[in-house]
């Protein structure tokens, strides 16, 4: 039993080390009296009472029946509920990325004891409000006080752009608050408090009721455990997204109860006064922004002459407005000018002129220069510009945060004292750009208190005439309160380019190049945002190979990904609804699902464009929608509890199922019914999926589709109906694959499917063209068990497919079973056999089997001299084949007529047809016959008129490789004899018996086919 969690649940976590110490377990707690209590020392009467209380509930009933649920489920992740299932329960509740503080006094029973209960009352609340203030003021949120503990949250329920740094400041804060309460307590002979701060970021679930379930509340709580009296301590997640902004001490690696990574602990010790995104790292090299760079510059040569200028850099987060200004300020080194940086902060949009007194600190010195040094530099600086110091510094000086002497203080009334200081200000800048011309850069302007911008407006327009250039920073929703004038420029900023973005990422991942499609993918999902394309380039670097897909967001992201939903109010909702759907989605499609009045929905599609969220195309009820980046669509959905994502999934299957369904991909279906867990509709649209690429000849989609379907099965318990579908995907899913040429993957697939198939169970079953698929089953296999270089096993399954397909008494059946087994006697060289059977298959056939027949007919003719009949025949058999539509297997038909034109002396011909059958493999992936094609390929080049033996060694090469790769063996036999043939006739016999020899001997069967014959013979000739 967890006590801690108890103790906790009833607000009493003081005694928890006192339990510990005395070695109370769940066993022995049942046993405990008043007595005990009072001796492991509970001394307040009406704790032991509360405790007693407790203790006998525990025993008496039974967890589950308990009349009240336990207070605080976090703390014990084993009572976590599996969330509801229904629809009904769609406001259950969120999935957060939240980061947790817990704070809690050290030694409290021991304080308590030496106070008077009333006044330890007043002391914990002072200290107590004290705390909440703090977090109240950072933006969090105080979820729980437990007796001299607290718990507070930030990233919930709204999250902000930086939930951690907040979190951090709090708790510092916190700490500086009590070092307060203590030196008053001195004073007034009371005792010192101290409290150990924790803080964890991460992913959780936060109910109706705000509960919150998941790891995260739980780590934070052990951190907090760690942490020395007076210190904030952090796990390395919250150091992470918090660094460079705070000085941090690292304090090793620890292992957390109940934790299975271990994880590296950081101390706070201040705030470092850096900005947000510097002292984090090295920068990535600078990519692109070469015209965004001369405007700037082009801008500065103006303003340098007295033409003073204004330029907004405008971009949402992360695209790289703040680097602009930084390559910028780099490329003015050479160039005499004064670099002024005011940065609004968005902690502090209500402190009225931050940003300049942050700038004071920074050029005069903070709290550690003494008053009097920062004063005189003040004045020197003044005097500098000929500005009179008498009477500016005592009106600038509290701007910059410098304290003036109280004789200096101007007597004026307040309003009148701001209205002198702002001129004061005003001219100040002027003065100086008189001397030099200042470059003011502000940063960040979309967070500026109202009389900053104020300060920033006048300066503007008494700037316009002067050597001053002003460089802003903003997000899109600013709206500068000011008009457009004629020396007021605005660089909007793009996303970087795929190119541009692969550079980026080639620099990121210098030592480790990252494959081509991982790069394309980041190139996707970041939209080109550079901030994004670090951090999600970072995480995968940091995960390595083996870290799995690229989908995880960064940790550095989700906060202000989440945030940036956050600030859209009811438009978020909608936003979610989108994810669900994808990253593109129709307006038809979203309306269907969200159930919402026309008017509030595109409402709400507005705001989410206006935000740079989604990009929009056409007008409503015609529109299209996009998610700009796949990050943003993903921090939507994990919002959503998995409960609510799967009865939304299953509400876009329907709809698209029954209201879109001439134009619903069924691979779409597909994947909603599997992500809503309906299993059965998930394989029964991933099998129509998949046979309807099959139908398309598009083979590697199949392929993965067939996979989906048959994983899905695997997923069930089995049952015969089960079974008979798993047969069914199981034959095209097999064929998907020996086609593509993963041969061996396909033979087990054919293998499996024979081992469940059971004649009188699955007898009646057919394929989706009619056929037994028993007897397809195995005459699929054969060829690709003579391909794999075992012909004898190859003939028995032929000649078993056709004896069952006469069993059948099915002309269907038998007539495939007799083509299938008519091409493995071409591949065995028996020609007569093949005869035999082809003639009986033309008997049966249908229209497209007689153009298959015929076809079949004109390879026979090519391989036994007669290249005139070959080439009618063959010719006659595609064209017909194509009038039906099936482009199956056309590589196969063109290397037999490639074969009769090279006997023709018809070369170019030959040429043409074999050219053409490589162009089709390529592009039809029937990579089954590579290997065969280019080896014909290689004998056509040596054909007279011009014989090219280079060529046809390249070709032989190629044919070599592919057999090798696909561990195809009779066609690397047929290619090591070309290839043994041509380096015979060059003299290089040894080379050639070498070649040769081992893939023979490789053999263990089928020695009586015309190959193995032919190869036999050709090393007999190697031999002598
Ligand atoms: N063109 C670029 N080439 C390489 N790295 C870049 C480029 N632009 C931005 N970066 C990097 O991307 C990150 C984000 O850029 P930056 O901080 O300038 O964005 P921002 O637009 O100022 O965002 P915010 O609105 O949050 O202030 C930084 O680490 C920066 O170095
Ligand atoms: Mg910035």
């Amino acid at each position: 039993m967890d006590i801690d969690g108890w103790l906790r649940g009833m607000g009493l976590p003081q005694y928890a080390e006192m339990f510990r110490a005395n070695d109370i377990d769940g066993e022995l707690l049942g046993r405990l009296t008043n007595d005990d209590l009072k001796d492991i020392g509970v001394a307040s009467f009406g704790h032991r009472k509360k405790l007693l209380e407790a203790i006998g509930e525990l025993g008496s009933t039974p967890r589950a029946t308990r009349a009240s649920p336990p207070v605080v489920p976090v703390l014990i992740p084993a009572t976590v509920a599996p969330p509801p299932m229904s629809a009904s329960a769609e406001a259950a509740g969120e999935r957060r990325y939240l980061t947790v503080m817990f704070c809690d006094l050290v030694g409290s029973t021991g304080i308590a004891a030496k106070l008077d209960a009333e006044e330890w009352r007043d002391l914990v609340g002072a200290y107590l409000d004290a705390a909440s203030t703090a977090v109240t003021a950072m933006g969090g949120h105080v979820a729980k006080k437990l007796g001299d503990g607290l718990m507070a949250l930030f990233g919930y329920p709204v999250a902000q752009e930086n939930d951690a740094e907040r979190a951090a400041r709090a708790a510092l804060a916190i700490q500086r608050a009590l070092a307060e309460l203590n030196r008053k307590s001195a004073g007034a002979g009371k005792p010192e408090l101290a409290a150990r701060i924790g803080l964890e970021s991460g992913p959780a679930v936060v109910d109706a009721a705000g509960e919150i379930y998941g790891d995260v509340a739980n780590v934070a709580a052990r951190v907090q455990a760690l942490a020395e009296p007076g210190a904030v301590l952090v796990t390395s997640r919250v150091q992470r997204q918090v660094a460079g902004l705070f000085v941090a001490e690292e304090r090793g690696i620890h292992t957390l109860k109940g934790v299975t990574e271990p994880t590296v602990l950081y101390r706070l010790v201040r705030a470092s006064g850096g900005g947000r995104r510097s002292g984090q790292r090295q920068l990535t090299p600078l990519v692109g922004r070469d015209d965004e760079m001369t405007t700037l510059l082009r801008r500065w040569e103006r303003a340098r002459q007295g033409d003073g200028q204004l330029v907004m850099i405008v971009g949402e987060p992360g695209l790289g407005k703040s680097r602009l200004i930084e390559e910028f300020h780099n490329r003015l080194r050479d160039t005499p000018h004064t670099w002024v940086e005011w940065s609004c902060s968005q902690l502090l949009q209500n402190t009225p002129l931050h940003p300049i007194a942050e700038w004071g600190r920074a050029r005069f010195g903070g709290a550690d220069v003494p008053a009097e040094r920062r004063l005189a530099e003040l004045e020197s600086a003044l005097a500098q510009v000929k500005l009179d110091p008498a009477e500016n510094v005592s009106l600038l000086a509290p701007l910059l945060d410098i304290p003036l002497p109280q004789a200096r203080t101007p007597a004026l009334a307040p309003e009148e004292l701001r209205r002198r200081q702002l001129a004061a200000l005003t001219n100040w800048v002027m003065a100086s750009a008189k001397v030099q011309p200042i470059v003011l850069a502000f940063e960040d302007l979309h967070w500026a208190d109202p009389t900053t911008l104020d300060v920033l407006r006048g300066i503007a327009e008494r700037g316009a005439l002067a050597p001053l250039f002003i460089v802003a920073t903003t997000r899109p929703e600013f709206r500068a309160p000011w008009g457009m004038r004629s020396h007021h420029g605005t660089i909007s900023l793009a996303p970087l380019d795929r190119a541009q973005v692969r550079d980026m990422v080639a620099e990121l991942s210098a030592r480790h190049a990252l494959p081509r499609d991982v790069v394309e993918d980041v190139a996707a999902r970041t939209g080109g945002v550079p901030l994004f394309v670090e951090e999600v380039t970072r995480l995968l670097l940091e995960r390595g190979e083996h870290g799995g897909g690229i989908e995880a967001i960064p940790p550095t992201l989700q906060q202000s990904l989440m945030a940036r939903l956050d600030r859209l109010g009811p438009a978020r909702e909608v936003a979610q609804i989108g994810s669900v759907i994808g990253r593109g989605f129709s307006y038809g499609l979203l309306r269907a699902l969200a159930g919402m009045e026309d008017a509030a929905l595109q409402a709400a599609l507005e705001k989410l464009a206006d935000a740079d969220i989604v990009l929009v195309q056409g007008l409503p009820p015609e529109s299209d929608y996009r998610f700009k980046h796949a990050l943003i669509q993903d921090a939507a959905y994990e919002n959503l509890l998995k409960s609510r994502r799967q009865v939304l999934h299953r509400r876009v299957a329907e709809i698209l199922r029954d209201r879109f369904a001439a134009t619903a991909e069924p691979e779409a279906l597909a994947y909603h019914f599997t992500q809503a867990g309906l299993t059965e509709q998930a394989i029964e649209w991933w099998g129509t999926a998949g046979q309807r690429s099959l139908a398309r000849s598009a083979l590697l989609e199949a392929a993965e589709q067939l996979k989906r379907a048959l994983d899905q099965i695997a997923t069930l318990p089995t049952t015969p109906a089960l079974r008979r579908e798993e047969i069914k995907l199981r034959v095209p899913f097999a064929n998907a694959l020996a086609l593509t040429g993963d041969l061996l993957d396909g033979k087990e697939h054919y293998d499996r499917a024979l081992a469940i198939y059971d004649p009188a169970e699955h007898g009646p079953l057919t394929t989706r063209s009619g056929r037994d698929v028993g007897v397809t089953l195995l005459s699929f296999r054969s060829s690709c068990v003579w391909q794999l270089g075992y012909p004898a096993a190859s003939r028995n399954d032929a000649e078993r497919a056709v004896k069952n397909a006469r069993e059948t008494g099915h002309a269907t059946t038998l007539m495939y079973a007799l083509g299938r087994a008519g091409t493995v006697s071409i591949f065995c060289g028996n020609y007569a056999a093949a005869q035999a059977q082809l003639d009986e298959f033309i008997a049966l056939a249908d229209e497209r089997g007689k153009a298959l027949g015929t076809a079949q007919r004109g390879w026979l003719f090519a391989l036994t001299g007669n290249a005139l009949e070959a080439v009618r025949a063959i010719t006659s058999g595609i064209t017909s084949l194509r009038s039906t539509g099936a482009t199956l297997y056309e590589p196969r038909h063109l290397w037999y007529l490639a074969i009769a034109y090279a006997e023709l002396a018809q070369p170019e011909d030959a040429r043409r047809c074999i050219d053409d059958a490589i162009d089709k493999v390529e592009r039809s992936k029937e990579k089954w016959c590579e290997a065969e094609v280019n080896r014909v390929a290689g004998e056509v080049s040596l054909r007279p008129p011009a014989p090219d033996t280079e060529k046809a060694e390249k070709y032989f090469e190629r044919a070599l490789s592919v057999a090798r790769a696909q561990q195809a063996k009779s066609w690397e036999l047929r290619a090591a004899m070309s290839m043994a043939r041509l380096w015979r006739d060059q003299g290089k016999v040894q080379q050639a018996r070498e070649l040769l020899a081992p893939v023979y001997g490789w053999f263990t069967e089928g020695f009586d086919t015309l190959d193995l014959q032919e190869a036999k013979a050709l090393l007999d000739e190697l031999a002598t």
